[in-house]
């Protein structure tokens, strides 16, 4: 069945990912931007759909943001839209509340007003701060590190809450480090392959925060971009949580080791002391997503790193 689906965040990362990948599987796709950190390049294939209509808008616009909603009336809201960063929830604790939450209870209200059945939402495997053990099961504690994971966290007890009292169904995507082509390096704040790739590109030397054994599991943006789709359409599912990733754990020491190989030249990294609210171990189970809508990651770390590598040369 073809769905009408509002994306926030399209010309993100994942955003744009997750509306190219809808939009090959034929659903029409409402995009929202106001390019705070997405790029209208992003979309460069997607505005040539006619199944496509972007709308500029900031999601923190609560009553525009609801008019537009009024307006489609979507089947499902995609809420991709944030502030990404762990270390810059940090240094601005209010921005990551206006963006990491208050625009989550907007999303929310315009789905209620507006008898939007279906929520999915951008959350983060921030939300368990430091494991007891891993893969991490989605019943396991949730005890954030930074104002990032808590924002998610809050995030998502606050669309359960709409979910059960309204009856529409939620599913928050706990997504783990998700990286691939589009994720921009040009921050201190951007995603750590995309900064070490542009590192390497550039022949300077990258930066790891600690002893580089601090652990992440790496999922690519083409796997993410398929769960959101999943988790948009599959038919019948219930409200709940799941982790997005691959179970395969990775330490940033062995990170550059594969990144690496591909250049000829690498200058050694430099080591300066751990991030403030890092994660020491990360990676999840992949069960749960399997068992509520089938997903399950098909790309390998090192066939994704290659493929991205190509990618970045070729530009
Ligand atoms: C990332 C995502 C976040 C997501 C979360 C899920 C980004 C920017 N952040 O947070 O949105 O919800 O995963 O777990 O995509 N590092 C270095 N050198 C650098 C940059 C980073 O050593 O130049 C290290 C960091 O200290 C950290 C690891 O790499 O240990 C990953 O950092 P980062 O890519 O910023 O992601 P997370 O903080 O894990």
């Amino acid at each position: 069945m073809r769905l009408k689906i509002l994306v926030t965040g399209a010309a993100g990362f994942i955003g744009s990912h997750t509306t190219d990948h809808l939009l090959h599987a034929g659903h029409f796709v409402i995009g929202v931007d106001n390019f705070r950190t997405g790029k209208r390049a992003n979309l460069a294939s997607a505005l040539t759909n006619p199944k496509f209509i972007f709308c500029e808008l900031d999601v923190t616009e609560e009553s525009a943001f609801t008019e537009i909603v009024g307006q489609y009336r979507p089947d499902v809201i995609v809420h991709l839209a944030a502030l990404v960063s762990v270390p810059e929830s940090i240094a601005n604790p209010a921005l990551n509340d206006l963006l990491n939450f208050r625009t989550t209870r907007t999303v929310a209200e315009a789905a209620r007003l507006h008898l939007v059945p279906r929520i999915v939402f951008a959350s983060s495997a921030a939300v368990y701060g430091d494991p007891t053990h891993t893969p991490i099961p989605e019943n396991g504690p949730t005890l954030p590190l930074s104002p990032y994971g808590s924002a998610k966290l809050a995030s998502e007890n606050l669309l359960l809450e709409y979910a059960s009292r309204h009856g529409l169904v939620v599913r928050c995507q706990r997504y783990f480090n998700v990286y691939g082509p589009r994720q921009d390096p040009s921050s201190s704040y951007s995603g750590v392959i995309s900064i070490f790739l542009d590192r390497l590109g550039r022949n300077l030397p990258a930066t790891i925060f600690g002893d580089g054994e601090q652990t992440r599991d790496f999922i690519s943006v083409y796997d993410v971009a398929r769960a959101n789709a999943l988790a948009a359409t599959a038919p019948g599912l219930a409200s709940g949580v799941a982790n997005i990733c691959t179970e395969k754990e990775v330490s940033l020491n062995q990170l550059w080791q594969l990144l690496r190989q591909g250049f000829s030249e690498a200058p050694v990294p430099l080591h300066v002391p751990e991030r403030p609210g890092d994660i020491r171990r990360s990676c999840g189970s992949t069960a749960l997503a399997h068992d509520s809508f089938g997903f399950r990651s098909r790309i390998s770390l090192e066939h994704g790193l290659r493929d991205l590598a190509r990618q970045c040369s070729i530009e």
